[in-house]
């Protein structure tokens, strides 16, 4: 790597946690990606950098004046683990534009690199992988250390799960905690054979690929686009079609980067009311390596969202989100509570509809929040419950039993963080139910963030309204998907502090 680029690269906002594992251990996405001439993966037994060796990070956000301004989110976190991994599967070169470079998605990057792709940063956001093809991947020399992310792991078994190769899959503490047998029973029946788990089917664990994998027919027991991913990919290596069929349509990046890379992938409307969706994917195709325009990611995007319309007197232009319906819903819910969210200027980037959205801070009431609709906004409940925290009346947020298997339990961190502010609520089954009463609700508390970057960034943003400053108890973690987060912020005005 040029080390003008090198430099940059150091300095980059968002490297704060890799600069943290750097200096440490050497061992991040960002030491991994470096031109060295024959980098190793990731280790296990240094690997936990993020979580393990890090003293937390507290911050503080206050409430002060409106938020003003424009800010673009950086790019979306799903298409960008997608790019990279798609590039270490295909001929010829793919160059990405708008990665993020989040922490989640070097390490996603590092492991293609592990596999044989040539990954190389070329400026900010811009990388150019040259990938192997389907059957051109190589064993791993070390472990594969995904650290926090759930996506890039999972994917990654799917794509290990379905090639003659042998990896070794682990993470942090929040990794290593979440289940993957979602993952590995369906790829079990496609040929993949389980050499190593951790107790009850999690990370460390290590897989061998077959030679060619097992088409296979598979109804996903969860609305996941990580299971649906996770066998497509193993898919890509299986002499016939692979189908998947899901209850409830999840966000269909997968598919529609299969097809841009040059497979053959047909998706079909399942099941009576019509939500589901049957996925048939004609194996070992030559993907061709392309060029990827990544969006600005509506996940992200949330959190300025949410933060513009309870910060009295805001006015804020959020550029070029993502307005793929299977990740809209928040938006959707919003509008419903009465959120002022002006699309402007929709237009096609790389393959997706974006849209600039005007926010201003609004009156919001309660809603009822339809259980089908927890698919297209998943990650965006607990900003949500903070948006509720300020709504006049009563949000019923149905069936969030996923958010139990998130980068945390999400559904109990949610509830606490709620409580330790002040905002009357109840967790009834999977069913969270916030109460406002369209005033700024008091805050003063310090939330717990278990290793989850959502719930960093979603109480920072209540802090901005509330009658007293939130805490949370460490915001490290925010770099793996939003390293940009508090520059962004603080550029519109919010007070967000060590
Ligand atoms: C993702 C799918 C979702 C989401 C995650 C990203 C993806 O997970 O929560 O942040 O990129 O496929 P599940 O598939 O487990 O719902």
């Amino acid at each position: 790597m040029d080390p003008m680029l090198e430099i940059a690269w150091m300095t980059y906002a968002g490297a704060r946690v890799n600069r943290t594992a750097i200096s440490r251990s050497d061992c991040s996405g960002a030491a991994m990606l470096r031109d060295a001439p024959d980098p190793g993966p990731p280790s296990s037994t240094n690997g936990h950098s993020v979580s393990h060796d890090s003293p937390p990070e507290p911050l503080t956000s206050s409430p002060g004046t409106p938020l003003r301004g424009r800010l673009r989110p950086p790019g979306d976190k799903s298409i960008s683990h997608r790019a990279m991994i798609l590039g270490l599967l295909s001929e010829g070169e793919t160059r990405v534009e708008g990665l993020l470079e989040g922490d989640d998605v070097l390490r996603t990057a590092a492991a293609a690199k592990a596999l044989g792709a040539s990954v190389e940063r070329l400026d900010a956001g811009r990388w150019r992988v040259r990938g192997v093809g389907i059957g051109g991947l190589g064993d791993p020399a070390d472990v594969l250390d995904f650290g926090n992310a759930g996506t890039g792991s999972r994917l990654m078994m799917g794509v290990v799960g379905g090639q003659p190769v042998t990896a070794t899959f682990d993470g942090d503490a929040s990794l290593r905690s979440r289940p993957m047998r979602r993952i590995l029973d369906p790829l079990t029946r496609m040929g993949t054979q389980v050499l190593t788990e951790a107790e009850g089917g999690r990370v460390p664990l290590t897989l061998r690929g077959p030679k060619e994998a097992i088409p296979i027919t598979y109804e996903t027991p969860a609305a996941s686009a990580q299971i649906k991913s996770a066998v497509l990919l193993a898919g890509l290596n299986a002499p016939g079609t692979t189908t998947v069929i899901e209850a409830a349509a999840t966000r269909d990046h997968t598919e529609r980067m299969l097809r841009l890379f040059g497979a053959a992938v047909e998706v079909v409307s399942h099941g009576p009311e019509g939500h589901g969706r049957s996925i048939a994917l004609t194996g070992q195709p030559t993907l061709r390596g392309t060029d990827v325009v990544v969006p600005a990611d509506p996940s992200s995007a949330a959190f300025p969202l949410v933060a513009a319309l309870i910060v009295p007197g805001s006015d804020v232009v959020i550029e070029g989100v993502m307005m793929n319906p299977l990740r809209t819903g928040l938006i959707t819910t919003l509008l419903e509570m009465g959120a002022e969210i002006e699309r402007i200027a929709e237009r096609d980037e790389g393959g997706e509809t974006v849209a600039d959205l005007r926010v201003r801070a609004s009156r919001l009431k309660g809603v009822d929040v339809p259980a089908e609709r927890a698919p297209a906004m998943i990650d965006e409940y607990p900003v949500l419950a903070v948006a509720a925290s300020f709504a006049e009346g009563r949000t019923r947020m149905n069936g969030l039993h996923e958010l139990r298997v998130k980068e945390s339990d999400r559904l109990a961190a949610v509830a606490a963080g709620l409580a330790t502010n002040g905002v009357r609520h109840t967790v009834e089954g999977d069913d969270l139910v916030v109460e406002g009463d369209g005033a700024a609700a008091r805050g003063g508390g310090t939330v717990a963030t278990y290793l989850d970057h959502r719930i960093a960034m979603a109480f920072l943003v209540m802090g901005l309204a509330t009658r007293d400053p939130v805490t949370v108890d460490d915001g490290a973690m925010i770099a793996t998907s939003f390293p940009t987060f508090l520059p962004t912020m603080r550029a519109l005005g919010g007070r967000i502090g060590a």
